[in-house]
């Protein structure tokens, strides 16, 4: 492995749950009957959930106040929550606990770097708090991805220059936050057009030399 220090994205690279983030927004736009598509949920990849709905009401027919958006980004994450309280071990993506452990007995140091604010919880539940050497979220940070902050965080805590971190991304404004923050990345379905290292699965990073 080239890189001594990599920075992983949870939904969508680690666990299963962008899938629930799409249920979750869905739901919200089927009950406000605001058109949403597997295409438009793409584009809220690595995105905060404020800034997710803003993109989901560009296509709604009236405006929102502040108060309106601030409510349906609460309710959205209810329905989220729901969700996670299914969520199991299971649910980690495949390859991923035997590429952690791998890269592990390497020496690589390996952190979280997401915006979520419900990382901890899914962390927690999948029983994985301590698979990583450290982890930075969204509740830590002020402007996220395609800002590089939580990428920059994640790389402090472990005591890494930008440089010689790879982050790894399924989400397009994620590959930027890693150029931006001056990191190399490796992604992962949409994200792999647009990353140095593009992979078909996670275990292909053991194999980046
Ligand atoms: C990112 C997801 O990891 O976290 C986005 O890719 C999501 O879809 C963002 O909007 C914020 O998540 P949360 O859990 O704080 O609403
Ligand atoms: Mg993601």
């Amino acid at each position: 492995m080239k890189y001594q220090n990599v920075i992983f994205d949870l939904d969508g690279v680690l666990v299963s749950t962008d899938e629930y983030h799409y249920q979750a927004w869905k739901r919200i736009a089927d009950e406000e009957h605001i058109p949403f598509d597997r295409e438009t949920n793409n584009k809220l990849r690595g995105i905060s959930r404020m800034a997710s709905l803003e993109i989901i009401l560009q296509k709604a027919g009236r405006t929102y106040s502040q108060e309106e958006k601030e409510a349906l980004a609460a309710k959205k994450n209810t329905y989220y929550r729901e969700s996670l309280k299914n969520l199991q071990a299971e649910d980690t993506l495949p390859g991923v606990r035997e590429t952690l452990a791998s890269l592990r007995k390497q020496g690589v140091k390996i952190a979280v770097g997401s915006s979520s604010r419900n990382t901890m919880t899914i962390l927690a539940q999948l029983g994985m708090t301590d698979a990583f050497d450290a982890i930075a979220d969204g509740t830590e940070i002020t402007h996220s991805k395609p800002d590089p902050e939580v990428f920059l965080l994640a790389a402090e805590k472990i005591g890494a220059a930008p440089s010689d971190c790879l982050v790894v991304e399924d989400a397009k404004a994620g590959i930027e936050a890693g150029h931006r923050g001056g990191m190399k990345t490796a992604g992962i379905g949409e994200a792999a057009s647009v990353a140095d290292y593009p992979l078909h699965g996670i275990g292909e990073l053991l194999q980046i030399a």
